[in-house]
């Protein structure tokens, strides 16, 4: 995931909308998110609900973004199956050529925002006493809690 915004509590980032975890979406809005960092041996988990950013959201973004990244985003129907890679790169250069200024944001192709409920800072230590820091938001109040490793 590559993350765009953090606007308050929204987190954003972009993707197809028919892609497997676009359809998952649709099925049900909860997340579960990890980042891990090897280099300081560090990990936050999330959990949040996800939903799609407005379409004027979307096409603002969609207008900042190179026509290059543009091309692929209308040209790839993201994680189908091939029969070889010249076939994608076929498809993107016929459609960068098609581009003009004016080309819109296809309309499988948006933001997503989520808004995380719960965060849990993991940081690995010797012989596995590693800490487990949690906020966990129960209605309006952040509640704070150390788990066993
Ligand atoms: C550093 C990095 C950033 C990524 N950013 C995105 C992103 O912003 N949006 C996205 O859809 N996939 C992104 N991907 C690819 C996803 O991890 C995933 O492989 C892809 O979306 C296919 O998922 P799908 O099967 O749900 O279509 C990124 C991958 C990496 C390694």
């Amino acid at each position: 995931m590559n993350l765009k915004y953090i606007n308050a509590n929204e987190w954003i980032f972009f993707s197809n909308y028919n892609s497997p975890k676009g359809c998952q979406f649709e099925s049900h809005n909860q997340v579960s998110i990890l980042i891990y960092w090897a280099s300081t041996n560090t990990q936050i988990r999330m959990k949040a609900k996800i939903s799609k950013t407005s379409e004027e959201f979307s096409d603002q973004h969609f207008q900042g973004r190179t026509k290059e990244k543009n091309a692929l985003a209308i040209s790839s129907n993201q994680s189908e199956i091939i029969d070889s890679f010249d076939e994608v790169s076929k498809n993107f250069y016929k459609t960068l050529e098609s581009m003009t200024p004016e080309t819109n944001r296809p309309n499988f192709w948006g933001g997503y925002s989520f808004t995380p409920y719960y965060f849990e800072f993991w940081q690995g230590h010797e012989n596995r006493l590693n800490k487990r820091h949690v906020f966990d938001k129960q209605g309006e109040e952040w509640i704070e809690q150390i788990l066993q490793p």
